[in-house]
């Protein structure tokens, strides 16, 4: 393993008062070109700030009068129970934010019970972090690979481990624009176990070079291949159009993961909040939409919900939580999205989430 040296926080974050203010206390405990790396998005930046704005289109209506109490965020995801409808979206290398990394990141989200997608550019290898979530629901995030026998080894270990669920990456066939990846000259520092066999030389790589590495001519084949080797379902991760919707069902996709890549791929694109309407219109309920790309807030997860996500996923803040705090910093991330969201619940006179998924946002017509 390399000389890399970064956070080895574990316990309570002090004074967390909410998601936002992390990332800057997360700088002070991550070295900088790694921080760059997780924080940055895509040349100018502009769909990483209107990942954040967007949710400002869309306004909860609070209602009186609703006969509410203490709202339930539980949800049932193929029969296991979740706490609340936010999951871990895949995020590679952990260890760049805590030396426990995803061990760590795993027994957060085992804690606070709810569904950890892992990596195909893990820092850890897929048992260790299997073992790490005891039981926890685990989805696998795939990076498919140019060398179809590669793909297969990695289907049947993901199979033999029981994981659930597979996520195909589409969005992300070329690495996006980090001009601060650039200008740190920011090299990946760690192992990536999972994919080490064809990346004999993954440490010490850029991320572009990465990133090459894995297929770029994906499409509704892949899928296809995929759902019929592993017989397992497969998600679509990076969906932010109907046309897109049509492409991916048609291929035998069982679920929509709807996401801009939390801004790090094309720059210029639309906030993945502005496309879930058009995404869940769409799917029109014959599949389950996951969400994520600037999630921050109670109320964004309501809003997701409301605009139809099934599931949000979050994945700058569990990374800070994760350098700030190791294990309880995951955790405590998660137990605070889901404090705020039922306060938002309870005053917006929701009991349930499938009281939040009824909702009707109102537009915002005053920006
Ligand atoms: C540091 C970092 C690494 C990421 N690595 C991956 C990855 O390996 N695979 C993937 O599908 N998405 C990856 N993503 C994207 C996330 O899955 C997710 O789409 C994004 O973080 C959501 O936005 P948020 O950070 O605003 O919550 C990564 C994101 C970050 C910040």
């Amino acid at each position: 393993m390399s000389e890399f040296k970064t956070s080895q926080a574990e316990g309570l974050i002090p004074n967390f008062v909410n998601t936002y203010e992390l990332e800057e206390r997360a700088q002070k405990v991550i070295p900088a070109d790694a921080f760059g790396y997780i924080a940055s998005g895509a040349g100018d930046e502009f769909t990483l700030r209107e990942n954040d704005r967007s949710f400002n289109h869309k306004l909860i209506i609070p209602h009186v009068l609703a006969d509410v109490e203490n709202p339930s965020t539980e949800t049932v995801v193929d029969g296991d129970t979740i706490t609340a409808p936010i999951i871990l979206a895949p995020v590679a290398a952990h260890k760049l934010a805590n030396e426990a990394g995803e061990i760590a990141s795993a027994q957060g989200v085992h804690n606070f019970k709810t569904i950890y997608t892992t990596s195909s550019y893990a820092s850890a290898d897929l048992p260790e972090i299997t073992t790490a979530l005891a039981g926890s629901p685990e989805w696998f995030q795939f990076y498919f690979s140019k060398d179809n026998e590669i793909n297969k080894r990695i289907i049947d270990r993901v199979k033999a481990l029981g994981i659930k669920k597979i996520v195909l990456t589409a969005d992300a066939t070329v690495g996006g624009n980090r001009e601060v990846d650039v200008r740190n000259q920011f090299v990946f520092p760690l192992n990536m176990p999972i994919v080490q066999e064809y990346l004999p030389q993954g440490i010490g790589k850029s991320m572009n070079y990465v990133y090459g590495s894995a297929k770029q001519k994906l499409s509704a084949k892949d899928v296809e291949f995929i759902a019929s080797y592993s017989g397992l379902p497969v998600y679509v991760k990076g969906v932010q159009s109907a046309l897109d919707v049509e492409r991916a069902l048609d291929a035998g996709a069982a679920g929509i993961w709807v996401s801009n890549h939390g801004g790090r791929q094309l720059d210029g694109g639309p906030a993945a909040f502005d496309s879930l309407q058009y995404v869940a219109k769409a799917v029109n309920q014959r599949v389950p939409i996951v969400y994520d790309s600037g999630i921050r807030r109670g109320q964004h997860v309501f809003k997701a919900l409301a605009s139809g996500a099934d599931l949000v996923a979050i994945g700058r803040p569990a990374i800070y939580g994760l350098a700030l705090g190791g294990s309880r910093g995951v955790e405590q991330v998660f137990n605070k999205l889901t404090e705020e969201l039922k306060m938002v619940m309870q005053l917006a006179g929701t009991q349930t989430i499938e009281d939040v998924k009824r909702y009707q946002l109102r537009d915002n017509n005053f920006l």
